[in-house]
């Protein structure tokens, strides 16, 4: 049996009051769609297609962005779910059953999918729909059963009348169909209802041989239509994340301030501080001390590793590296394992050996430091001359003195020095020291020091 996945990402999302299409808000800085896209993905669907339509554009280019093998359909005009869903025929034509979910509602699961499948197949439904039973049904499609118990319809909620509004088992915007019942289905929809949509709702009536799965943590189909419901889910996902962790042996002193991704792995023994957010596909090893305030997007950190107030993207750091506090690594670092980063100290697209030290108010762009490399304070490596940018190049176990400016390209040999406040613009060879400052001056009984005296 072969199995399709229609994902419906083509609403305005009017009620969010944003720019992007409504898929695009983010739960924990990730796209609801990403969400959804990552449970397909889980339960192994032959095909995935998602439904665009509003500004279709950025929803394709976060999904070519972020996935591979995933088609695109598009509804031109934003008439309802129903008519979303006839814009994939071609996909529904081509598998057995067919699961249809909604982009905006990101908590949905494999497991749960899976076990709505069972029911599908167990009960030769034409349609089972995914639905659970919550206190607050108000927005949401109410499941009508007849009087045997069976689903007979589902009821939009500008449509229901004041009974069926009392029904709190509600429609999740997820169900399999056979796909030759759904495709059968759709061109008998018409849009004679409040909103003057073509509801996919309305199959459940016109195919009649009904189902649903009724999920046991009604979370799992929330849906988000405006920023009040992002931020309760917000909460929801931010705490079970944290608590998942902590069965994993991450540690928490508190949990304020602090948010983690979905897609975050940390290791045991870590201790996570308030105000740290760590995003992305960032991966941290074990009996690290992260935070706090610390802000980690995408990087991968190897064990033992102390980042005391420090923000870094898209970076490789290894074990037993300390940085902070103040510190901030721009995307393309590869700060390798001993490595002393301190204050005021902000570095791109370099890679920095074993044991080097940089200790304070340094700025490095563009650059490759060999082992064991000590720059005093305030040392800047000037890596763009107002058109291109140009590498600094410092070999193993050299001295870089207090506010050397290394004026790119440039090149500093292995184990060779520069004086403090020297500003190097010619490649300096191995073993050897470059001073370049001017001739102190003296100016013998300056009448400034006079009067200063006075006071
Ligand atoms: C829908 C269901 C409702 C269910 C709820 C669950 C219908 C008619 N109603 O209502 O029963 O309880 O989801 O969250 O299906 N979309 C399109 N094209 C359109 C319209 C919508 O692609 O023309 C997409 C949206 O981007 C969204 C999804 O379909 O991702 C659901 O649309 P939305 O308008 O949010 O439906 P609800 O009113 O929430
Ligand atoms: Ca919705």
């Amino acid at each position: 049996m072969t199995t399709g996945c229609v994902i419906l990402a083509g609403g305005a999302g009017k009620r969010m009051k944003s720019e992007k299409p409504k898929v695009l808000c983010e739960l924990l800085k990730k796209p609801m769609l990403g969400w959804v896209l990552d449970a397909a993905e889980d339960f192994g669907f032959d095909k995935i297609g998602v439904v665009t339509g509003y500004k279709r554009e950025m929803t394709e280019e976060y999904i070519s962005q972020n996935y591979d093998k995933i088609s695109t359909y598009f509804q031109d005009e934003q008439k309802g779910t129903g008519d979303a869903v006839s814009r994939a025929a071609e996909l529904i034509k081509s598998v057995d059953r067919v699961c249809v979910l909604c982009g905006d509602a990101p908590l949905m699961n494999a497991e749960t999918l899976k076990n709505a499948l069972t029911l599908h197949e167990k009960t030769n439904a034409g349609v089972t729909i995914i639905s659970a039973e919550i206190s607050n049904p108000f927005g949401y499609g109410r499941i009508i059963r007849d009087n045997s118990g069976k689903v007979a319809a589902i009821r939009e909620q500008k449509d229901c009348s004041p009974e069926e509004a009392e029904i709190c088992e509600i429609n999740g915007g997820a169900y399999w169909f056979n796909s030759a019942e759904l495709l059968e289905a759709l061109p008998k929809l018409n849009n004679k209802n409040a909103s003057g949509e073509f509801y996919l709702t309305d199959c459940v009536e016109i195919i009649g041989n009904a189902a649903a799965y009724i999920c046991e943590q009604p979370e799992t189909i929330a849906g988000a239509n405006t920023r009040k419901d992002l931020f309760e889910l917000n909460n929801t996902v931010r705490e079970k994340i944290l608590y998942k962790l902590m069965d994993e042996g991450v540690s928490f002193i508190t949990l304020d301030g602090i948010i983690i991704g979905k897609d975050v792995k940390i290791g045991a023994d870590t201790l996570i501080l308030p105000n740290t957010i760590i995003t992305g596909k960032t991966v941290i090893g074990k009996n690290c001390e992260i935070g706090a305030n610390s802000h980690i997007e995408d990087c991968t950190i190897g064990d033992n590793v102390v980042l005391d107030n420090v923000k870094a993207v898209s970076s490789t750091i290894e074990d037993d590296v300390k940085i902070g506090p103040f510190s901030q690594l721009r995307p393309g670092c590869v700060i390798k394992k001993g490595v002393k980063i301190g204050d005021f100290v902000e570095i791109k697209n370099s890679n920095i050996g074993e044991n080097t030290a940089v200790a304070h108010l340094t700025y490095l762009g563009d650059s490759d430091v060999g082992r064991g490399v000590n720059f005093g304070c305030g040392c800047v490596t000037a890596n763009y001359d107002g058109v291109k940018k140009h590498r600094t190049e410092i070999g193993s176990h050299a001295f870089i003195g207090c506010n050397t400016n290394l004026i790119a390209p440039v090149k500093i040999g292995e184990n060779a020095a520069t004086g403090a406040g020297s500003t190097i613009t010619v490649d300096v060879p191995e073993n050897a020291l470059a001073v370049e400052r001017g001739k102190a001056k003296i100016y013998e009984n300056w009448h400034g020091n006079f009067e200063r005296k006075k006071k």
